[in-house]
């Protein structure tokens, strides 16, 4: 077989954003794309020759034909051996725990994560290190640079691999393994919650549940999971065959997309917990009946009650949040007297904290909850200790929620996109509040008196790495906030999320409606940053 050297032009958009390379399928089809970026990730990396790559995607639109593309182009660069997920399938949490387990030297992840598939839609791919993390910062950027002057790309002349049969032939000099992609995930999450427990309370009807796979890639893990090995009825999981486009839907597991498992936890004879997760497997939504927990609450919820699953049983070494999470779990941190990390978006900026041992639970406000059993959030992972801590507890999860509110004070939280907002327009409000930043410490409004604002940055304890403009916060002297930024991950315009936060000591005041107690702030929000003058926009497209 030959190796081809194939003569290509630089792309300059080719910067990978808070998780990869997301673009549209037809900018991942103009040719010489995709195997421009495969060969600067490689061209940034060292020391892989002979070692192991493992390669899977969340199944959508262009998965197939990339994993061929990728494998022709790792044979060609040199690597030892590649582990496939069988049909070229790997959640992206999967993923994590293949590239630990199997000590791999890495992995490339093809997906866009809750974004729409098909061919008119999103795709994306990302690279995971030894850890099984996220590319740490340095190493996206000069991925980046190097794909700026990329001249040429190496290839594999060969057939394509069978990716849809178990076992392993060589593609030239490199071995290819096609693996369960289920298998080593199943038996991690065996030993980190008690499905002897959960099986029991399952079976007794103390616990019943849903799952909504939303057409995406956690179809096959939650049937094995939860209907195999945990004795959950067929059917507990919904819309669980993983499609190209998802079905047509937005695999984004929130009130507004997940509207199937909605329905249900709000009809009559809802099952006592639902939950969800998005297109790769790493996000999670999680509700009992007629009750949605945030994600914020939620981290916060697990953080609490984490001693009473096995994995977690000697306590936390710590929690880390990322800095628009509301701070309901610095609340647990402190009450079990541990430390408590505040990072920028994205789960990247965990890993060092996890690889360390200073942080176990990790979280984000945008459905990421996970720990350090891998290097990425993880939905299912989420969904299982919340069964393991409902089995263990046996109260409904409102009446769990409610007592945590009580027992930490709530924080009412809410966050605003506007999405594919004109990007001129979008720099434009954030230079706008960056200029107003110095002159609004002591300004009232309404209830409110700011108290600081400052653009977020952030130094690695572990590293000392920095990493500034991660979000415009404006810090209220009751300890409210008001946090702007824009998306790293949208492939249209510019997406504004502006995360609104205020808390609640008073359990007499913790059942209001989450926009309603946060009715002032929206305000004081879309007033500060000119919002609609400057979007043109009257409300936000998506509220969580
Ligand atoms: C979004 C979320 C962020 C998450 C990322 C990847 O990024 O806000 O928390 O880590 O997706 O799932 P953003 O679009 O805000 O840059
Ligand atoms: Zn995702």
């Amino acid at each position: 077989m030959t190796i081809r050297t194939i003569a290509t032009e630089p792309f300059d958009d080719q910067k990978p954003g808070t998780s990869g390379l997301r673009k549209k399928v037809k900018v991942f089809q103009r040719p010489h794309y995709l195997e421009n970026f495969v060969q600067s990730i490689f061209n940034a990396l060292e020391g892989f020759g002979g070692k192991t790559l493992v390669v899977g995607g969340d199944g959508r639109y262009l998965n197939r034909e990339a994993v061929q593309t990728i494998l022709k182009m790792a044979a060609a660069a040199g690597f030892g051996r590649a582990l496939v997920g069988q049909g070229g399938i790997l959640s992206t949490p999967a993923a994590s725990c293949v590239i630990r387990k199997h000590q791999a030297f890495g992995g490339i992840i093809l997906s866009a994560s809750h974004n729409p598939g098909g061919p008119d839609e999103d795709f994306g791919i990302k690279y995971n290190a030894a850890n099984g993390g996220p590319a740490p910062e340095k190493l996206t950027e000069a991925m980046f640079a190097i794909s700026r002057s990329l001249k040429e790309y190496r290839i594999l002349e060969a057939d394509d691999v069978d990716i849809d049969s178990l076992g392993g032939g060589m593609l030239g000099g490199m071995r290819v393994e096609i693996i369960d992609p289920v298998d080593d995930y199943a038996a991690l999450m065996e030993t980190l919650f008690d499905f002897g427990r959960i099986r029991d309370a399952l079976t007794s009807g103390a616990l019943s549940v849903r799952f909504d796979a939303m057409h995406a890639v956690t179809g096959p893990y939650a049937r094995e999971i939860l209907e195999n090995r945990l004795g959950a009825p067929a059917g507990t999981v919904m819309n669980g065959t993983p499609l190209p486009d998802f079905g047509g839907g937005h695999p984004d597991p929130n009130l507004v997309h997940a509207h199937d498992l909605v329905e249900i936890m709000r009809g009559p004879n809802a099952p006592t917990f639902g939950g969800a997760s998005d297109g790769d497997g790493d996000r999670n939504m999680v509700m009992g009946r007629d009750f949605f927990v945030t994600p914020s609450d939620s981290l916060a919820v697990l953080a609490a009650n984490a001693t009473l699953t096995p994995g977690y049983a000697d306590g936390l070494a710590g929690i880390a949040r990322s800095m628009p999470t509301s701070g309901a779990a610095d609340r647990v941190a402190a009450a079990l007297g541990i430390d408590c990390y505040e990072t920028p978006t994205g789960w990247k900026f965990f890993g060092n904290l996890l690889d360390a041992g200073r942080a176990t639970l990790c979280g984000e406000e945008s459905f990421g909850t996970g720990s350090a059993h891998v290097r990425e959030k993880d939905g299912l992972w989420a969904v299982l200790m919340w069964m393991n801590i409902l089995a263990v507890r046996q109260e409904t999860v409102a009446d769990i929620v409610t007592e945590h509110w009580r027992k930490y004070g709530r924080n009412y939280y809410s966050r605003h996109d506007y999405e594919a907002v004109d990007a001129d327009a979008a720099n434009g409000l954030m230079d706008h509040l960056r200029e107003l930043a110095p002159g609004l410490a002591g300004r009232v409004f309404g209830d409110y008196t700011i108290e600081t604002v400052d653009d977020f940055s952030y130094t690695d304890p572990v590293d000392g790495s920095v990493a500034t403009k991660q979000g415009i916060r404006v810090l209220f002297t009751d300890g409210s906030r008001v946090v702007f930024r824009l998306s790293g991950t949208g492939t249209q315009g510019a997406t504004l999320r502006v995360y609104l936060e205020r808390y609640e000591q008073d359990p007499a005041a913790q059942g209001q409606e989450t926009q309603a107690a946060l009715g002032q702030l929206i305000a004081i929000a879309g007033d500060l940053a000119e919002i609609k003058a400057r979007t043109g926009r009257d409300a936000p497209d998506v509220i969580t």
